[in-house]
């Protein structure tokens, strides 16, 4: 059995990826700056195999402290789900009037905090021989919609940050790819502070609907899993044909 760590855990994307993760046999370690009770409960209810742990990405000794609270419990480190961020609690504006705070602010969470994590289960990972890292980004990245261009440019940040590690990490067997989901509105607070987005863009699909988040597993038990062992450093959206990498 694999142990995955998933950041970003307790709710939103991160909470459909651990049970998806438990589901399809994977040990989950579930790391949120918030409480992961909930979602740890879920997986035991459900026969999985969890461990919840009060983590802050942005912070290296707390990054090390969950890499080492994984190898005791499970082991071994065998997958990263890079997916916390700081994203609906997002502060819109127009570029020129982003507060220095708030910009640093998302980029230590979205970027430093994938950073840190990444390096945080490399030594594991290398030691093993193994690993998969996934980091996930935003369709924000190639269709920049205005309003939050600390937000666009974090998650560009992110794809470059899985190339670099994919080229250090290459030839120790660990792979390294982005995640890229596209809108999702299940969070209705979020979604109806702005009701136009979700029908804008099933519109422009390939496939006419709104994009759930269960829709994102595949791909990422794909990238965590062992056919795809040759597949690193890549961008993969899951959008329904709104726009083509
Ligand atoms: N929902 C969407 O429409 C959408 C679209 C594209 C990309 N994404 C990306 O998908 C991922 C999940 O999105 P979501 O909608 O579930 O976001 P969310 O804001 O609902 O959840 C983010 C999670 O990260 C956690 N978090 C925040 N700061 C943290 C820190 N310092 N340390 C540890 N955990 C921290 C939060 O507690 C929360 O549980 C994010 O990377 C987001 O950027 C989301």
């Amino acid at each position: 059995m694999s142990a995955v760590i998933v950041t970003g855990a307790a709710g939103g994307i991160g909470r459909v990826f651990s049970l998806a993760l438990a589901d399809a046999g994977h040990s989950v370690v579930a790391a949120d700056i918030a409480p992961t009770n909930a979602v740890v409960e879920e997986i035991e209810a459900r026969g999985g195999s969890a461990l919840g742990l009060r983590v802050d990405v942005c912070d290296r000794a707390s990054t090390l402290a969950m890499a080492q609270a994984t190898l005791e419990r499970f082991g071994s480190i065998d997958g990263l789900v890079n997916n916390a961020a700081y994203y609906t609690a997002i502060v819109k504006s127009d570029f020129d009037q982003i507060d220095v705070e708030e910009w640093d602010r998302c980029f230590a969470v979205n970027v430093r905090g994938q950073w840190l994590c990444a390096a945080a289960v490399a030594p594991a990972m290398r030691e093993q021989r193994r690993g998969k890292i996934v980091n996930v980004s935003s369709m924000t990245v190639p269709t920049a919609p205005p309003g939050f261009a600390h937000y666009v440019a974090s998650k560009a940040a992110v794809v470059g940050l899985s190339r670099a590690l994919a080229r250090e990490l290459g030839e120790h067997g660990v792979c390294v790819n982005t995640l890229t989901p596209d809108y999702i509105a299940f969070d209705r607070e979020y979604d109806n502070r702005q009701p136009e987005m979700a029908p804008m863009l099933t519109a422009q699909r390939c496939i006419r609907r709104e994009a759930q988040s269960e829709d994102l597993v595949g791909t990422l038990l794909h990238l965590l899993g062992p056919g795809s062992d040759f597949v690193t450093g890549q961008s993969f959206w899951v959008n329904g044909g709104r726009a083509f990498s």
